[in-house]
């Protein structure tokens, strides 16, 4: 049997048409509160604390200017998604495989961790003052169980890497820097990001650790 495509789209911040904003705000949440079901060991948050968030909060993380939010969707036409003004996302059209959300990290959005912290290499190896790298925090990591194993977990990391090295080069920033933090038992994971070129951090924990808008993810 031929395995279904996919392709990896970014959820706009806004959409002009309320009805198509409630609709997107929607199967985020539900998507959301699908992998913390699913997956509720490996995420910081849990289903019963964000099952009673109120509309506000997925709203308010949608619309975050620091969060950019990834999806893969179960549609192999890329040139499809382009988001043209009054046409429906295509994230509106299919459904949903996985999801990623790289956070751009503030010096004053710390706390302290307690899982092992991953980092891409790159920038370290520039040697690149640090005024000048761009930190994103890569979070909520998933893929739904039935669409596993086919390379939605990787292309997810590797758009959202993409995404940040682009953003620091349109900011005239030398590089960006990436974080994450994942349990040692989590084999999967761990394979994934360090095919990625991640590698185990030899941070401060401070300095990696963070706090969103509205709490852990
Ligand atoms: C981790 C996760 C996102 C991987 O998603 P995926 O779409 O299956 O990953 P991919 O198909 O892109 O596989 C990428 C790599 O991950 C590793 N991997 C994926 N599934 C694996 C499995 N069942 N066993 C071991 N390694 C696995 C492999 O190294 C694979 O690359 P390779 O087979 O080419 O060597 C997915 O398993 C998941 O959602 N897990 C639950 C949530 C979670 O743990 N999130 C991370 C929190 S830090």
């Amino acid at each position: 049997m031929e395995r279904p495509s996919f392709s990896v789209v970014f959820l706009p911040r806004a959409l002009p048409d309320r009805l198509n904003w409630q609709l997107l705000i929607s199967r985020y949440k539900d998507f959301r509160l699908h992998s913390l079901r699913t997956s509720p060991a490996v995420f910081g948050s849990t289903f019963e604390r964000e099952n009673n968030f109120g509309e506000d909060v997925w709203d308010g993380r949608l619309r975050n200017m620091r969060a950019t939010n990834i999806v893969a969707i179960a549609c192999n036409n890329h040139a499809d998604s382009s988001d043209e003004p009054n046409r429906t996302p295509n994230a509106l059209l299919h459904d949903w495989l996985g999801s990623i959300v790289l956070i751009e990290m503030e010096k004053s959005n710390q706390e302290p961790i307690s899982r092992s912290a991953l980092v891409l290499p790159r920038s370290r190896e520039l040697e690149t003052p640090a005024q000048l790298v761009l930190h994103f925090h890569i979070n909520a990591v998933f893929v739904d169980p039935v669409a596993r194993g086919r390379g939605i977990g990787a292309a997810l990391v590797d758009e959202a890497v993409s995404f940040g090295v682009r953003t620091a080069a349109a900011r005239g920033l030398q590089t960006a820097e990436f974080t994450l933090l994942v349990d040692d038992y989590n084999t999967e994971a761990r394979r994934l990001y360090e095919n990625a070129g991640f590698e185990e951090a030899q941070v401060d924990e401070d300095e990696i650790g963070f706090r969103s808008g509205d709490g852990p993810l």
